[in-house]
């Protein structure tokens, strides 16, 4: 077993950790809105205004704290004036990026916004420069914040909402170097220049709005629009990085049925997600000091599962996804001093899904329970934290995701306070090694009574046998939290991480 010190000094805090970079995405893509979020009123599942009252508390239980909607790709072929209104009355549209299918528009602004509003979450709308105009995102702007008097806001009223809701992060276009419009990132730009003018402040509502930025390691978009816009024009610049075992979009592995070179494949390809971060933002920050850097799609990807809609990107989620979440929450919450949100895609039944549902059943991923581990980082300040060591796990030694992408490290981590708790966050990478991790904690005054000046420990674990283990609508609690043991005097706590698991330390 690997014994490895963990050094964490409280009193240098490095960043606040925005709630927002424990974000998700919801697009109306495959089962994502309809039948995993939202079933109808009169549906026999017990909802809320229509939406699965069994996925809202999952969401409360994890503290979202923003929810990405339409899309996606579906986002620049939206229209919101679909989705107000006679929900009998509303158009059937085609769903063009996602298997073809008839939209009903059942599910639409006042369906989102009021359910960001029980969530208790922001709404982050992504709004439509690929195939929509300035006019229409600026009547919808409207419609949505507008307090006073006029044919939009009363409008809104009419269809059942009094007054205003609130809207902060408003994304302009998406992945508009691709499906977004097949846009050149100085034509973007223009187009940003031109939308974003005209996306106003009404009344007491603030926006913070959002440049589409680059796909993974395409520096010249970001270089090209950042150098294009003038500083107060986007708070936020968005990045997209999908992990694929493989690295090709053709073949790009089982999400269960996974070999162990695989496994390292992915992890490694998970951890380049660093090096995305510190480039782009060097090259945002040749620009502008405050831009921060936005990566609302983030997640594995692998083959759709056998027998399903290849346009409903519908995947199972294993340990190795749990492993793959706690690196990227660890990665955002190092570098919080730029990254200012992230949003797993997606929520429910896509890709590295939260939650999965089948009718009225509905299992938690792993990754659904790491963000539970790690909610209490929101909002805490990023404090400094060293491995004294961090050897390469020993299998992985001569295996990574290809060119360029890293080795992986047995251990990955970060470190929070908050109202005078810590919090440890850690994951073991390794297939076969455990550790025996020792914190050496210096600057932190505990505020429990633990008795003669000690350190109160609890901690939480996600491990399972195999880390091809999963959750199915069969058996939901195959892998599940559990209390771990950890061993805590003066100024050390001690615990063993094993093989493939996420643990969560909580110091007072
Ligand atoms: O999350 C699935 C798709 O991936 C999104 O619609 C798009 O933005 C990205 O390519």
């Amino acid at each position: 077993m690997e014994k490895i010190t963990l050094k964490i000094d409280t009193s240098r805090k490095t960043a606040r950790i925005s709630p927002e970079i424990y974000g998700h995405f919801s697009e109306h893509l495959g089962s994502c809105i309809y039948d995993g979020i939202y079933v109808g009123e009169s549906s026999e599942i017990p909802n809320f205004h229509g939406v699965r009252r069994d996925v809202i508390d999952a969401f409360k239980a994890i503290h979202m704290p923003v929810l990405r909607w339409p899309g996606g790709c579906f986002a620049d072929e939206y229209h919101w004036r679909d989705g107000i209104g006679d929900k009998s009355a509303r158009p059937s549209t085609i769903n063009t990026n996602w298997g073809g299918v008839t939209e009903t528009n059942a599910f639409g602004t006042h369906d989102f916004f009021d359910l960001c509003e029980e969530i208790g979450c922001e709404p982050y709308l992504a709004g439509n420069l690929g195939s929509g105009s300035i006019k229409e995102l600026m009547d919808w702007i409207e419609y949505i914040t507008f307090d006073g008097k006029s044919s939009l806001a009363d409008e809104r009223r009419k269809n059942g909402r009094e007054k205003p809701w609130k809207l902060k992060y408003l994304g302009i276009g998406n992945e508009n170097w691709g499906g977004g419009g097949t846009m050149k990132p100085e034509y973007y730009a223009n187009e940003y220049r031109r939308y974003q003018c005209f996306c106003k402040d009404l009344g007491e509502n603030r926006l913070y709005k959002i440049a589409c930025g680059p796909n993974a390691a395409d520096y010249n978009w970001t270089e090209n629009v950042v150098k294009n816009l003038d500083g107060y024009m986007a708070k936020g610049i968005s990045l997209h990085y999908y992990t694929l075992p493989t690295g090709t979009w053709e073949h790009k592995g089982d999400a269960v049925d996974f070999s162990d070179e695989e496994y390292y494949s992915t992890i490694s390809r998970a951890l380049f997600i660093e090096e995305l971060i510190e480039r782009h933002t060097d090259i945002i920050r040749r620009y502008h000091k405050d831009m921060a850097l936005i990566v609302d799609e983030w997640g594995c990807w692998y083959d759709v599962e056998k027998g399903t809609n290849p346009g409903f990107l519908y995947q199972q989620n294993t340990m190795r996804d749990a492993i793959v979440a706690a690196i990227n929450l660890n990665i955002f919450n190092e570098h919080a001093d730029s990254v200012k949100m992230a949003n797993l895609a997606q929520a429910v039944n896509v890709l590295q899904a939260l939650i999965l549902t089948k009718d009225e059943k509905m299992v938690l991923t792993p990754t659904y329970h790491v963000f539970d581990m790690f909610k209490a980082h929101q909002g805490g300040e990023l404090v400094f934290s060293e491995f004294d060591v961090n050897p390469e796990c020993e299998a992985s030694a001569e295996i990574t995701g290809g060119e360029g992408m890293p080795k992986v490290p047995l251990l990955s981590k970060s470190v929070s306070v908050k109202d005078g708790r810590m919090l440890v966050t850690l994951s073991n990478c390794s297939l076969s090694e455990d550790a025996e991790v020792s914190l050496d904690i210096a600057g932190f005054d505990s505020t429990a009574d633990a008795g003669a000046g000690s350190l109160k420990a609890s901690a939480r674990i996600l491990s399972s046998e195999s880390i091809r283990d999963h959750n199915t609508f069969a058996a939901p609690e195959a892998v599940v939290i559990r209390e771990t043991p950890v061993t805590a005097d003066k100024n050390t706590i001690t615990i063993i991480v094993p093989a493939h698991s996420v643990v969560s330390l909580s110091v007072e």
